[in-house]
């Protein structure tokens, strides 16, 4: 576990190109731990990002695949050999086997990133996992999927503050649960649903926290990171 509050965000440089991806994190890069590089970035620029961005930070690959076993631990294979990579994931509902193949894909190697399980977007609710034929709460079935990613073998997973508590008392200590969705007291919510402040998502038992929009479109990004790095100080003094 990270000793140091900034170790434990996580920001998300969802942009289209490099450049403004690069010139945020040169502001970032004595704040943060992490740069977390999605799809729309990866789609963008492809690997050349994460060879220009991992010397600002650790690299959060969020590409979230859900495929096949064979083509998940293909793709697993190759997210791990890229630049500076230390977390990747893969969506839990793509299945055990596909959890187990790509868990495999990435043991032993020499310094492997830690895969995680996407649970449940933190985007969804009740009624919009209906739609998709998901019954019951987020937090039950994210619940589910996070005993489902330990089974399987990976390091932990990415879940919202409103499960992590039951996640970590199901799955233990060594589990690493990462949380999206924050959004500190003043901010917008936007598209994000299942939403938490950073320090509630902390004494919920979160690992690390994933931070987009309320740094990247803050008017001052620097400041609104040193905020929340503060705000995960004072809450880990109170774990
Ligand atoms: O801007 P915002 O703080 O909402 O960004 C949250 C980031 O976390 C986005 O890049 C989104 O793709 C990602 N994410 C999420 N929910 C998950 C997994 C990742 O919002 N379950």
């Amino acid at each position: 576990m990270a000793s140091h509050a900034r170790e434990r965000l996580i920001v998300a440089l969802d942009y289209p190109s490099l450049p403004q991806a690069l010139a945020m994190a040169r502001q970032l890069e004595d704040l943060v731990g992490y740069f977390k590089i999605g799809s729309q970035l990866f789609t963008a620029e492809g690997p050349r990002a994460l060879e220009k961005l991992a010397r600002f930070g650790g690299i959060f690959l969020d590409l979230k695949f859900h495929d096949i076993p064979n083509t998940v631990a293909g793709a697993v294979t190759a997210a791990a050999s890229l630049p500076g990579v230390r977390f990747l994931n893969m969506h839990a509902l793509a299945g055990l086997e596909a959890m187990k193949a790509a868990a495999e894909a990435v043991e032993g190697r020499k310094s492997a990133p830690r895969l995680l399980g996407v649970t449940i977007l933190t985007s969804h609710d009740e009624r919009s996992m209906k739609r998709i034929g998901l019954s019951g709460k987020p937090e039950a079935n994210a619940l589910r999927l996070a005993k489902l990613a330990r089974a399987a073998g990976l390091d932990g997973v990415v879940a919202s503050a409103r499960e992590v508590g039951r996640i970590r008392r199901a799955c233990g200590p060594e589990f690493v649960l990462m949380v999206p969705g924050i959004r500190p007291v003043a901010a917008n919510v936007q598209d994000q649903v299942r939403v938490a402040t950073p320090g509630d998502a902390i004494r919920a038992g979160a690992d690390y926290l994933v931070v987009g929009r309320p740094i990247t479109g803050a008017p001052a990004p620097t400041a609104a990171a040193a905020a929340i790095v503060a705000e995960i100080g004072q809450a880990m003094g109170k774990e």
